[in-house]
């Protein structure tokens, strides 16, 4: 179940509330905000920080108790000597929730003092994803040994632009979870057709069109390139269309497109076993077009966005393609296959020449699209590479306001020997030198009608690791770069 947040005064003297969470930077001391609490409680506030047992450094997390009804639970976390205030607040507010979760709280609320609305929004942001989890596919446990969940949240807010801000906050956590869902299903469960099926749900609630292009339809497109790596699995791909016209009618949208790998085997050129299962993930990029629709659908941003996922299963088969094999894509372009691993390029090619006929202002795509980007980047920066520096610069930009950096890698043309062919115009691997770079070289040979921006997120979208705020699986990724995107074209 999702959790219900509220914004709500922050009266200190009346809250009743079986956890309080008080937000503090390095240093803090009881001021005039806080006095009404520290009174109520006695004064185990002030006692706490005069005695310097909780320093407010980043992620200091203290659990004070009390016997006053009606405020029993009152933990403080530290925001460290924060640059950026929001993206602090919704850290703290990721750890509180996820806390709140292990405690087996079903109520929380939330203080931060003199909050903007870019703060409370980043708060709502992180409540919603401390409290995300996944649970659909374990047997609930027996009654007696069972936890309350954090049901809902309040954050204390005192004005009406912090309370907008909780509002606007809700949309984009709400879109973060759909993402973070949707990567953590299996490939049994979240197939092509799933993915399909969540996007009309999207489009019917947000009256957006959609559109679900099957094999056979791809095929009247001549969609070589994206059905060589469908034909090894009999499940049908689906190249999905969701529209929401918001904007001025005759103004160009924006494009996402997501690399939609329900499940990626390598193909004939099958992974190693270890550690396969996290090609689950491979459908990240997708997920989080979807998140961002959905965001975008509960804001209704008043502006054209077309969001496209290529999605299908790579698998090895009697059918599958083989390296060596030839394929040509729907501009006309042949493709020699050198690995069928590298598929996610082969689906993107055919999207990506597809979104031309939208008249797109700008195009960002995301993918898992290479082990190199990891590499390069570890599992902090996307790659961030494109044909338009101004564009590349506002998609950077939109990451860091989002808390998802990335980076720039070179896109030269210098890199292209690495994908040429022998007996076509393109090879789809460049081998292990520069490898997110020729993905992105590749990519490139099929956006050449509009500004482009290509995302790699093989290394930031799922995690391997707990991060404190986030559990092993799916982060969001890039549904805030995404939004944030798009809000800043509204502006
Ligand atoms: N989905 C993978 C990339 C990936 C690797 C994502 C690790 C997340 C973590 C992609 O389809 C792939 O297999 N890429 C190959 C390309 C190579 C064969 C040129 C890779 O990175 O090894
Ligand atoms: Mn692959
Ligand atoms: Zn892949």
């Amino acid at each position: 179940m999702s959790l219900a947040l509220s914004a709500s005064a922050p009266d200190f003297a009346a809250l009743d509330i079986p956890l309080l969470v008080l937000a503090l930077p390095s240093g803090a001391t009881v001021d005039d905000t806080l006095n009404p609490l520290d009174r109520r409680v006695g004064g185990v506030l002030r006692r706490t920080l005069d005695r310097r047992d909780f320093r407010g450094s980043r992620d200091e997390m203290l659990h004070l108790s009390s016997t006053v009804a009606g405020m029993e639970r009152i933990l403080l976390i530290g925001l460290g000597k924060a640059e950026d205030r929001a993206l602090a607040l919704r850290r703290a507010s990721a750890l509180a929730a996820r806390q709140a979760g292990k405690l087996g709280v079903r109520r929380m609320a939330f203080f931060g003092a003199g909050l903007t609305e870019a703060e409370a929004e980043a708060i709502a942001v992180g409540l919603i994803a401390g409290a995300w989890d996944f649970k659909e596919l374990k047997t609930p446990p027996p009654a007696e040994e069972r936890r309350d969940t954090l049901e809902e949240a309040l954050v204390l807010v005192g004005t009406a632009g912090a309370e907008r801000g909780v509002t606007t906050g809700i949309a984009i956590g709400e879109g973060h979870s759909l993402a973070r869902r949707l990567g953590m299903l299996p490939g049994n469960i979240c197939t092509p057709d799933y993915l399909a099926e969540t996007a009309r749900g999207i489009a019917q609630r947000f009256g957006m069109n959609v559109t679900v292009l099957g094999r056979a339809e791809m095929e009247r497109e001549h969609m070589g390139s994206f059905l060589c790596v469908a034909q090894g699995t009999p499940q049908d791909p689906k190249l999905i269309v969701l529209e929401h016209r918001k904007g001025p009618r005759d103004a160009k949208p924006v494009g996402l497109v997501g690399k939609g790998l329900c499940f990626d085997s390598g193909g004939i050129s099958i992974k190693p076993a270890q550690g396969m299962e996290w090609m689950k993930f491979d459908m990240c990029g997708a997920a989080g077009v979807l998140g961002a629709m959905e965001t975008i659908g509960r804001l209704q941003l008043p502006v054209n966005v077309v969001g496209l996922i290529g999605s299908t299963t790579n698998m090895p088969s009697g059918t599958a393609v083989k390296p060596g094999d030839v394929v040509q894509a729907s501009n006309g372009k042949y493709i020699e296959i050198i690995n069928t691993d590298a598929e996610g390029r082969l689906v993107l090619a055919d999207v990506l020449a597809y979104t031309a006929r939208y008249n797109p202002s700008a195009v960002i795509d995301a993918a898992t699209l290479t082990g190199a980007c990891v590499i390069a980047l570890g599992h902090t920066a996307m790659g961030v590479m494109g044909t338009d520096e101004m564009l590349v610069q506002e998609v950077l930009n939109a990451g860091k306001r989002a808390g998802e950096p990335g980076w720039p890698l070179p896109l030269w043309d210098d890199y292209k020997e690495l994908i040429k062919s022998d007996v076509a115009d393109i090879k789809n691997s460049g081998g292990r030198p520069a490898g997110t770079i020729t993905a992105a070289l590749f990519l490139k040979e099929f956006a050449d009608a509009y500004p482009w921006v290509h995302l790699d997120i093989a290394g930031t979208a799922y995690t391997e690791s707990d991060l404190g705020t986030i559990p092993r699986g799916p982060t969001g990724v890039p549904v805030g770069t995404f939004v944030e995107f798009v809000r800043g074209r509204t502006r």
